[in-house]
């Protein structure tokens, strides 16, 4: 891990930029590192991302026209993975959540009923029309509460399903990453994910493109978004709701890696904490401090997440 250490140490300090290529000389040359050797990042054809780019204002488009082109409200989904299409039979009433001027539902919609009063589409979206776990690939940190700070940060460049296709993708350089590519992925080591999700690219010796989260997640909810990456590994954009609703990952757990569980005693761990934390603004006010555990709302300890996971949903 010393490499490693050194590396973040480097890059933390901007030392790395003066010595790092052009990105898109960059890119051909493999910038990106999995167990150590160079390989090429993985990322959508430009193809592939103005298409996405296309779907997303399609939808959004005909939403506005009243062609209820999504019933989620939620505008991409529907043309991003083909799934949630309206069904025929049944019908979308004026109030309902997701009513856009005409009749029908979506077949996720028929399977977990309507939202209960007051709440929100997009709560709706996190907790019933998305995969649930009922174990977790990281010890110590919930898959379950990883997704919903997936879709509220992570969406706009990696896309609704991790297929490195949200509608802003088009638009990065270098593009963002493909999440689900296991070949490159499942050779990351959990505290390498952290890392760049915490610090951003840089931290890694990658691209600022790739924002740092620090300042916005806490160390456990950065730990639920690995395990949500982890749940992900090598899952395709969905064929059917089945597949949607039921990823199933390839990712092994690494033998000693660090995790939510035991991070607050690796020494590596702290290491690579003191220099993110040492460049992130909003760390050390009380809202973010340090270890990152502030109690209250969605957020639970590491220990608690495993009691939880381990029982189930
Ligand atoms: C503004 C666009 C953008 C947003 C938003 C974004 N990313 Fe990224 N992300 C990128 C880009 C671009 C890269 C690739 C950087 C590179 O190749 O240098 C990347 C790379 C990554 C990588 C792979 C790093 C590696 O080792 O190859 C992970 C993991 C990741 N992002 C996770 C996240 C998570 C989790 C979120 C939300 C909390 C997020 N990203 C939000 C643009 C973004």
């Amino acid at each position: 891990m010393l490499q490693f250490r050194t590396l973040s140490f480097i890059a933390a300090l901007g030392v790395l930029a003066m010595v790092s290529m052009p990105a898109n000389v960059a890119t051909a040359e493999k910038r990106c590192k999995a167990q150590g050797q160079r390989v090429e990042c993985p990322v959508q054809s430009d193809a592939a991302l103005a298409a996405a780019e296309d779907a997303y204002e399609k939808e959004g488009d005909d939403m506005v026209a009243g062609k209820a082109g999504s019933t989620y409200g939620i505008a991409p989904f529907d043309y991003l993975t083909g799934v949630g299409k309206r069904t025929a039979s049944t019908e979308l009433t004026k109030g309902d959540s997701g009513y856009a001027g005409a009749t029908g539902k979506t077949e996720l919609w028929d399977r977990v009923g309507k939202p209960a009063e007051g709440e929100s589409v997009y709560n709706q979206w996190t907790h019933n029309w998305s995969p649930k776990f009922k174990s977790t690939l990281v010890p110590g940190a919930d898959p379950n509460e990883g997704k919903q700070w997936y879709y509220v940060y992570c969406i706009t460049c990696h896309g609704w399903t991790l297929q490195g296709d949200g509608p802003a993708a088009i638009n990065i350089d270098p593009r963002p990453r493909i999440l689900t590519k296991g070949d490159y992925m499942n050779k990351k080591t959990n505290l390498e994910l952290f890392t760049v999700i915490k610090g951003g690219g840089e931290a890694i010796d990658l691209s600022s493109s790739m924002p740092a989260w620090g300042n916005f997640l806490q160390d456990q909810d950065i730990w639920n978004v690995v395990a949500w990456i982890r749940a992900n590994a090598d899952v395709g954009p969905p064929k059917s709701i089945e597949d949607y609703l039921n990823p199933k990952s390839t990712f092994k757990p690494i033998a000693d890696d660090v995790t939510a569980l035991n991070a607050a005693k690796n020494d590596d761990f702290a290491d690579a904490q003191e220099l993110i934390e040492a460049v992130l603004a909003g760390r050390g006010t009380a809202a973010l401090k340090g270890g990152g555990f502030v109690e209250g709302g969605l957020r639970k300890r590491a220990t608690v997440v495993a009691d939880k996971v381990g029982k189930g949903y």
